[in-house]
C-alpha cells in the first residue's frame, strides 16, 4: 500500500488535496538575466541572506555565470540555492563561450533551460532544450525547464499547442524519476518584462491543463503530481498572491523583482505565508 493510500485511507479526499499539495515544497527563484557585477552580486546575495525569515520556501538565486562564485561563497552555510541561467548538452570540448554541467555542478544545484530570451535571441530549439535538460540531469543539476507563448500565438488561440509541445518535446523521453527532479516554470513571452502579468486564473489553467496534463500523459499521474510549476512574468510583492494562492502554482520564477533584496524577499514571504 502506498503512502498515498494510506492518506486517501485515514484523512480522507479534501485533505489527501492538501497533502499532496503540500509534498510540492513552495519555489522562489531568482533570474538575475544580465544584471549584476561580481561586487553587485555579493552585495545582493548578502542582503537577501540576512533578510530570509522562513524555511517554508525553498529560495533559488540564478546570478550571471561570472557572479556565481561570489554568490556561492556569500550563501555558504545558508539554504538557499544556487542556480545559472543555461547549460550547453556537452560535457566538455571545442565549444567557445559555452559552459558545460561539469563545470557548473560544483556550483550550482539548479539550472533555467529553454527561457524565451534564449529560444527569441539565441535560436534555441526544442531539440537543444531537450538535450540539455538530459545533460543536466546526467550531472545531478535540476532543470528549471521554461515554456510560454508569444502574445502572437496567445492571440491566434495557440497557447495549448506552444504549451504542450514546449513541455513535451523538451521532457520525451525521460524517465519517470529523472521527471520527478524537473521544475517546470509556465513564464507567457508576453508577461515578461512588461509589468503585465497574466490572470492568476489563466496561468493555473495553463498551468494545471496543459502543463501539468501533459505531464500525466508522459509520466503519469503519481509522477506528475509531485512535479513543481512555476508562474514567471512580472511577479511582484504586490501579485504574487494571486499565483501563489492556487494549489496548482508552486512558486515563481522572478525576473525584475529579484535584483533588489527589499521586492525578492518581499515575494518569498508572502509565499511563505500563502502556503504555510
Ligand atoms: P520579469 O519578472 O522581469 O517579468 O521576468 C520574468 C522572467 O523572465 C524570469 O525568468
Amino acid at each position: 500500500m502506498s503512502f498515498e493510500d494510506h492518506l486517501s485511507i485515514s484523512i480522507g479526499d479534501h485533505i489527501l488535496h492538501r497533502a499532496r499539495w503540500n509534498m510540492r515544497q513552495p519555489l522562489i527563484a531568482g533570474n538575475w538575466k544580465m544584471n549584476k557585477t561580481a561586487t553587485e552580486g555579493q552585495v545582493l546575495a548578502q542582503a537577501i541572506r540576512l533578510g530570509l525569515q522562513t524555511s517554508v520556501v525553498e529560495v533559488v538565486l540564478c546570478p550571471p555565470f561570472p557572479v556565481i562564485p561570489i554568490v556561492h561563497a556569500t550563501l555558504q552555510g545558508s539554504s538557499i540555492r544556487l542556480g545559472a541561467q543555461n547549460v550547453h548538452w556537452e560535457d566538455a570540448g571545442a565549444f567557445t563561450g559555452e559552459v558545460s554541467p561539469v563545470m557548473l555542478k560544483e556550483w550550482c544545484q539548479y539550472v533555467i533551460i529553454g527561457h524565451s530570451e534564449r529560444r527569441q535571441y539565441f535560436r534555441e530549439d526544442d531539440e537543444m532544450i531537450r538535450r540539455k535538460v538530459l545533460a543536466a540531469l546526467r550531472h545531478g543539476l535540476i532543470p528549471i525547464l521554461c515554456v510560454g507563448e508569444t502574445l502572437a500565438q496567445r492571440e491566434a488561440g495557440e497557447t495549448e499547442g506552444v504549451v504542450t509541445a514546449q513541455t513535451r518535446r523538451a521532457l520525451e523521453g525521460l524517465t519517470p524519476e529523472q521527471a520527478t527532479r524537473v521544475v517546470i516554470a509556465y513564464e507567457p513571452v508576453w508577461a515578461i518584462g512588461t509589468g503585465r502579468a497574466a490572470n492568476g486564473a489563466d496561468a493555473e489553467k495553463v498551468i494545471q491543463r496543459w502543463v501539468r496534463g501533459t505531464l500525466e500523459e508522459l509520466f503519469g499521474p503519481a509522477v506528475a503530481q509531485q512535479m513543481r510549476i512555476l508562474y514567471g512574468g512580472s511577479v511582484t510583492p504586490e501579485n504574487i498572491t494571486e499565483f501563489i494562492c492556487r494549489p496548482a502554482i508552486d512558486g515563481a520564477l522572478v525576473g525584475g523583482a529579484s535584483l533588489r533584496a527589499e521586492t525578492f524577499l518581499g515575494i518569498i514571504h508572502e509565499t511563505a505565508r500563502v502556503k504555510a
